[in-house]
């Protein structure tokens, strides 16, 4: 059933109070095939939890609220498991159910907010894995065609925080099932070390993967804001890729300046740092602000508006940019 004028309050995790102009839910690729021949005239907006998107006004044509549900075993090996999952179920309940199975692999990626559907999009990342890492396939709907095709990892094009549906494919197909190579035998990734300091803490010496879930969870807690609480969309701005050159540069002004490898010889920098180091942590203006506990994670104290979001986070690149040479980008889609 299309409802008209439908508010989103409840569908973003800013928080923002805009409208869908329609607004659809649906539960099947059936479902969705008979909604998208009815209305294909329509510009389309596929929303599933609304945790990676700033809403900065009202959303024309329709939105449609993926709700595909359903986990299955696809192939079942002694050493791993293929495990599908429909893109409307909740990714946090998916990496629980994975690990409640004893199967290996996301449980780094506990805690994550937003939909199944949605992790291929950029990427998931967290504490050392990627959903790029354990990826086997999705099944998405060819929006202009109708028809349901296969991609494998290699034509999703991942990278950090990138997907070719946020490129090459933005906006041309509806994600509707995603499989994931899930190991029976823990290869715990322990690397990230805060992970380490936190099983410390918890007095466990050789974790298994729930152990390692309980470790993110308790980590993810302890810095990131709860959207239930304070609206906001994780990380706002992705982490900078930059050259060698430009680090060393950076380095004899600021010595500790966080780094790490990234590929080709770049370097990936913590926009965090940066962000904090510009003077912004903390900052509040009206009923938005950087986050207190962590510089890259914008928020609404509830009151705000997408577009203060977005003059803000303007702002803060062009300050980056002034006083550290280096380009932000925005991690959140914007709307
Ligand atoms: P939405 O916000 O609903 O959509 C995001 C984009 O994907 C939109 O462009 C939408 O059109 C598109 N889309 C969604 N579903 C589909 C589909 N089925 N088919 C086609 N397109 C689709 N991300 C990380 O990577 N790592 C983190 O550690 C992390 N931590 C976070 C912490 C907090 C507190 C919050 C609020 C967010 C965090 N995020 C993190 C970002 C966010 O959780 C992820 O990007 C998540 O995958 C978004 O899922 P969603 O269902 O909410 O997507
Ligand atoms: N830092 C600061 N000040 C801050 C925040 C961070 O100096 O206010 C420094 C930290 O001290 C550390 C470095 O920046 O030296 C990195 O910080 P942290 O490990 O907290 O990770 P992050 O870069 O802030 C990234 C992801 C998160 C992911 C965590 C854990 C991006 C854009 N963000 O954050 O993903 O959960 O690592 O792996 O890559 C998201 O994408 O929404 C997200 C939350």
């Amino acid at each position: 059933m299309i409802e008209q004028n439908f508010s989103l309050k409840a569908f973003n995790t800013f928080g923002f109070d805009l409208k869908a102009e329609n607004f659809i839910r649906f539960n099947s690729i059936v479902g969705l095939s008979e909604i998208l021949k009815e209305h294909r005239e329509k510009p389309l907006f596929i929303l599933g939890g609304g945790s990676n998107i700033l809403l900065t006004k009202n959303i024309s044509g329709l939105v449609l609220k993926n709700e595909i549900k359903g986990i299955k075993i696809i192939e079942d090996h002694e050493d791993y498991v293929i495990v599908e999952s429909g893109a409307g179920e909740v990714w946090h309940e998916f990496v629980l159910h994975c690990i409640n199975f004893g199967w290996a692999g996301i449980e780094n990626l506990s805690l994550i907010p937003g939909s199944v559907g949605a992790s291929p999009m950029q990427n998931i990342g967290a504490y050392g894995v990627e959903i790029k890492d354990v990826f086997a396939y999705l099944s998405a709907l060819n929006i202009a065609t109708g028809e349901l095709e296969i991609f494998n990892a290699e034509q999703c094009k991942f990278a950090y925080r990138e997907s070719v549906f946020k490129q090459a494919l933005k906006g041309k197909y509806i994600i509707c099932n995603v499989a994931f190579k899930l190991s029976k035998k823990a290869i715990k990734n322990t690397t990230y070390g805060a992970i380490e300091d936190e099983l410390k803490k918890m007095g466990v010496s050789d974790p298994n993967i729930e152990d390692i879930s309980k470790a993110v969870i308790s980590i993810r807690q302890s810095k990131l804001p709860n959207p239930a609480v304070i609206g906001n969309a994780g990380s706002f701005f992705k982490n900078p890729i930059v050259s060698e050159e430009l680090v060393k540069k950076l380095q004899e002004i600021y010595p500790d300046i966080p780094n790490y490898p990234s590929t080709n010889g770049t370097k990936k920098l913590a926009a965090g740092w940066l962000i904090e180091k510009a003077g912004w942590k903390g900052k509040t203006i009206g009923n938005i602000g950087v986050h207190k506990n962590q510089a890259l994670v914008l928020v609404n104290y509830g009151g705000g508006t997408g577009e203060e979001i977005l003059a803000l986070s303007t702002a803060i690149i062009e300050d980056i940019k002034s006083k550290f040479k280096v380009e932000l980008e925005r991690e959140v889609n914007i709307m």
